[in-house]
C-alpha cells in the first residue's frame, strides 16, 4: 500500500426531519449567505424548512445557481459577499451549489485580481468562508469532500479545484428531500457515485484488500437499490443507501493508499464544457471504452471486478473483461443512461475536438498518465 495522509472534518448530519438541527449547526454566525439554485428547493418544501431553521439569524439570500455552476454567477455572489461582511455560506440543493459555495467562499478570501487562477491552480488558497450543507442530490460526494467544479462558459471551460479550506463545516442529509428528483437526476447521481468508486478501484493490483472491498460494497449496493430508486424514489430506506453510498463514494476514504485514475471524469468534463451534457451522462459513454482500451493494464482488476461484482468466471480474460463491460453497460442502460457515444447525437468528430483540448493541458490522464489526445480517439471511437 503507499503512503497516504486522509483528514476529513466533515461532520454528517443524516436522517429525517434533519434540517431542524440547522441553529445548532450554526451556532453564534453573524451574517449567513444562503446559497440556492434554480428553484427545485422551493417546489420540494426544503426552502420553507431552511427559512424556518434560520429564523432568529442574520441571512441574505443568493439564487440561481446553474447546474454546472457558472464562473460568472459566481463572481456575482462573491461581490455580494464582501459587501455583506458574510462569515458564513449555506448552500442548500445539489452538487452544483455546493461546489459554487465552496469557489465563492475562496474567491472571497482572495486577494489577487484574477480569482480564475483559483481553477487553474496557479494560486494556492490560503484562505476561505466557511460552509456548511443542505444536500439534496445524491451524486458528486462534494457535501465530504474538498473539490469544487466550476464552468466558464464564456470562454468553453470546466476546471476543478481542492483545498482543505473548503470541506464542509457540516452537511445535513435527509433522504426526505430527495423525493422530488427525477428519474433522469436519480440514475446520474447513481451513475456519477458508481464511477467515483470505479475512478479509484480499477487501477493497478498494488494489495489493498480492504479499500477494494469497501469499493465492492459500494458498487454492489448501488446495483441492488439503484434499480428500485428508478422504479420509485419515494422509498425512504432505498433513498437513504443510495445517499450514504454516494457520499461515501467520494469522502476520500477509498482512494487511500491506492492509484487514482480519474481519466473518465478528465475527458467528461471536457465533453460537458464543449456541449453541456450532464455530467454522469458523458461518464457512461466513455467509461466502457475507456476500459476496453486499457484492458491490459487494468486486467487484474478488471477480473476482479467481473468476479466479485457480476460473477463472472468463466472464459479467458478477453471473454470475461468483455462481459465485465458489458455487464456495466446494462446496468447503466437499466437505469436509463446511454452508454455508447453515438447516442449523445453530438458532432462527428467530438473525440478529436475532445481530444485536442485534452492535448492543451499540461498534464496526461490516468493511473499511469498515459492517456493524452490520440488515446482519447481510441477510447472514444472504441478503437484498438
Ligand atoms: O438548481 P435547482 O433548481 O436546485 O435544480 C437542480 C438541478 O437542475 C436539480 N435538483 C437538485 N436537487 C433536487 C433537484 N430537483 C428536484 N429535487 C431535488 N431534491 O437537479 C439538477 C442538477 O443538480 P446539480 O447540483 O447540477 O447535480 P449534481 O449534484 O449531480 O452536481 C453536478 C455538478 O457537480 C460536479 C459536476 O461536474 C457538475 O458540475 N462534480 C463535483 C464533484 C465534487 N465536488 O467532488 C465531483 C463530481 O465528479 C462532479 O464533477
Ligand atoms: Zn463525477
Amino acid at each position: 500500500m503507499k503512503n497516504f495522509k486522509y483528514y476529513n472534518p466533515v461532520k454528517i448530519v443524516f436522517g429525517k426531519n434533519t434540517i431542524t438541527e440547522l441553529p445548532k449547526l450554526l451556532k453564534s454566525r453573524k451574517k449567513i449567505l444562503f446559497l440556492y439554485g434554480g428553484g427545485s428547493i422551493k417546489k420540494n418544501g426544503v426552502y420553507d424548512q431552511v427559512i424556518e431553521a434560520l429564523s432568529g439569524f442574520d441571512f441574505i439570500e443568493f439564487s440561481g445557481i446553474q447546474a454546472n455552476p457558472d464562473y460568472a454567477s459566481c463572481l456575482d455572489c462573491v461581490l455580494l459577499a464582501e459587501k455583506e461582511n458574510i462569515d458564513f455560506i449555506l448552500s442548500v440543493g445539489g452538487g452544483s451549489v455546493l461546489d459554487a459555495a465552496k469557489f465563492i467562499a475562496a474567491a472571497s478570501c482572495y486577494e489577487g485580481d484574477e480569482p480564475w487562477d483559483i481553477l487553474t491552480g496557479k494560486v494556492k488558497i490560503q484562505k476561505a468562508i466557511p460552509i456548511g450543507s443542505v444536500l439534496t442530490l445524491p451524486a458528486t460526494g462534494s457535501e465530504m469532500n474538498s473539490n469544487s467544479v466550476i464552468s466558464r462558459r464564456e470562454i468553453g471551460e470546466k476546471l476543478a479545484f481542492s483545498s482543505p479550506f473548503v470541506y464542509p463545516e457540516f452537511s445535513i442529509l435527509d433522504p426526505e428531500t430527495t423525493f422530488s428528483l427525477s428519474k433522469r437526476q436519480v440514475a446520474n447521481g447513481i451513475v456519477d457515485s458508481f464511477i467515483h468508486v470505479c475512478e479509484q478501484y480499477m487501477t493497478s493490483h498494488i494489495g489493498s484488500p480492504l479499500q477494494d472491498r469497501q469499493s465492492e460494497a459500494i458498487l454492489k449496493t448501488l446495483i441492488e437499490e439503484g434499480p428500485k430508486a428508478i422504479l420509485s424514489n419515494k422509498d425512504y430506506d432505498v433513498q437513504a443507501n443510495i445517499m450514504w453510498c454516494s457520499t461515501n463514494a467520494l469522502n476520500g476514504l477509498l482512494g487511500c493508499g491506492v492509484d487514482q485514475d480519474w481519466a473518465t471524469h478528465g475527458i467528461g468534463h471536457e465533453m460537458t464544457a464543449l456541449y453541456g451534457i450532464d455530467h454522469a451522462r458523458t461518464l457512461a459513454v466513455i467509461l466502457p471504452g475507456l476500459y476496453s482500451y486499457l484492458r491490459e493494464q487494468k486486467e487484474e482488476k478488471l477480473l476482479q471486478y467481473g468476479e466479485r461484482i457480476w460473477g463472472i468466471t468463466m472464459g479467458d480474460a478477453n471473454v470475461r473483461i468483455d462481459e465485465a463491460i458489458a455487464r456495466t453497460c446494462l446496468f447503466f442502460e437499466s437505469l436509463g443512461i446511454d452508454t455508447r457515444y453515438s447516442d449523445l447525437g453530438i458532432d462527428e468528430d467530438a473525440p478529436e475536438k475532445i481530444a485536442e483540448r485534452i492535448d492543451k493541458k499540461s498534464y496526461a490522464l490516468g493511473e499511469k498518465q498515459n492517456i493524452r489526445g490520440p488515446e482519447v480517439i481510441k477510447i472514444l471511437r472504441n478503437l484498438k
